[in-house]
């Protein structure tokens, strides 16, 4: 998977995570709720996927809403304010509208200077790619202060009829500040690497809408407004690729498992998860899991997942952890930092 004459940014500065928020709306489906949508039963939810629930946007949230509460946290623990943000990219497949960005819409909300502000679609593993996008601008020492933020209003783009995807995908967002340090830090970003297989994008998809196929009565007849997946394929794939991403971002460090604190990978299912940890050789104790809690929240998975770890006293400053995304793309990615 590495790719060719791949180097980092040789540079004085350096990425570290200023401040960390993140933000879970206060409506909740459970798996019972499920059960009177879909032919579906808490117990199949539970032993397939480890969800339990997942928190649902109120009518009048979009994306930006959710992105603007976990920003604020985040600005809190970093001791900043939005004046001092030099740049936004929002993650996000379920944004406020096509145009403009939410990342625009977030820049506006926050009272933001005429900073440069965007989205990036690489669906689960857009909060990666945007996290390296930021610090690869911080590497050069274009900018000091990014909002990196991963945000999804899932369920609007979810068919509650359709009991393979319904029952997995929820709503929220995250959100980190990355600063500037000196490269000498032992506390920051110390690599990524992004991945994708376009040549698998049709087994996740959500077609409707776009310039193939715009919107129109056949795509709303058909359901084409919705995600699909092939779940099994993705599961295979989804394994595979996580347990590469690990190995990969180890490697080039020269660093082993045992060092790591804490993997937090995405959160699409708890037995990709396990199964990850056991063909990475990994203890399941020392994997982040927040999805019984918020179900899969796509490009929010990682930093919700890391938020909740923060909050909960597990994951620690000067801790060595690893970040691990796959999603529809097929997309794929790691970062390894010391928090
Ligand atoms: O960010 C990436 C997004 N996508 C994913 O993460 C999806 C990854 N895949 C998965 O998580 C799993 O494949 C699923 C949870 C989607 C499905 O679990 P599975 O263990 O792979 O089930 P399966 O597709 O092999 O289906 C087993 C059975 C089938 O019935 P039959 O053919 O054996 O009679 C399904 O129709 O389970 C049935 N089934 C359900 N039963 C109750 C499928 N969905 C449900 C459901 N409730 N919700």
């Amino acid at each position: 998977m590495t790719q060719p004459e791949f180097r980092q940014v040789d540079s004085p500065f350096r990425s570290h995570v200023a401040g960390v928020g993140s933000y879970l709306p206060e409506g909740v489906l459970t798996n019972k709720d499920l059960e009177k949508l879909v032919d579906t039963n808490d117990q199949w939810i539970v032993e397939r996927t480890g969800i339990q629930r997942r928190h649902m946007a109120a009518p009048h949230q979009a994306t930006s809403d959710l992105a603007y509460e976990a920003t604020l946290k985040a600005l809190k623990m970093a001791h900043l304010t939005a004046q001092d943000i030099d740049m936004i990219i929002v993650a996000t497949v379920s944004g406020d509208q096509v145009m403009p960005s939410t990342a625009c819409v977030l820049q506006h909300r926050l009272g933001c200077r005429t900073i440069m502000a965007f989205d990036i679609l690489a669906a689960c593993s857009g909060f990666v790619y945007a996290l390296s996008i930021a610090d690869n601008f911080i590497r050069t020492g274009m900018y000091k202060n990014i909002l990196v933020v991963g945000g999804e209003v899932l369920h609007r783009f979810v068919n509650y009829k359709d009991r393979e995807t319904c029952i997995l995908f929820g709503d929220a967002a995250g959100a980190w500040i990355l600063s500037r340090t000196e490269a000498s830090n032992p506390q920051k970003i110390m690599s990524s690497h992004l991945h994708a297989d376009g040549g698998l994008g049709e087994l996740f998809v959500l077609p409707g809408g776009g310039s193939r196929m715009p919107f129109s009565q056949e795509v709303l007849d058909n359901k084409k407004q919705y995600v699909t997946m092939k779940g099994r394929e993705i599961f295979k794939n989804a394994v595979r690729t996580l347990t590469q991403c690990c190995h990969e971002a180890l490697d080039f460090n020269g660093v082993n498992a045992t060092e790591v604190d804490w993997l937090v990978p995405h959160q699409a299912n708890v037995r990709i998860l396990e199964s990850v940890a056991d063909h990475f050789e990994f203890p399941k104790e020392k994997v982040v899991m927040s999805l019984h809690e918020t179900g899969n929240t796509s490009a929010a998975s990682i930093p919700v997942a890391f938020d909740l770890a923060v909050q909960e006293g597990k994951i620690k400053r000067g801790q060595l952890i690893l970040l691990a995304a796959f999603g529809a793309g097929l997309t794929s990615g790691s970062l390894l930092l010391r928090y």
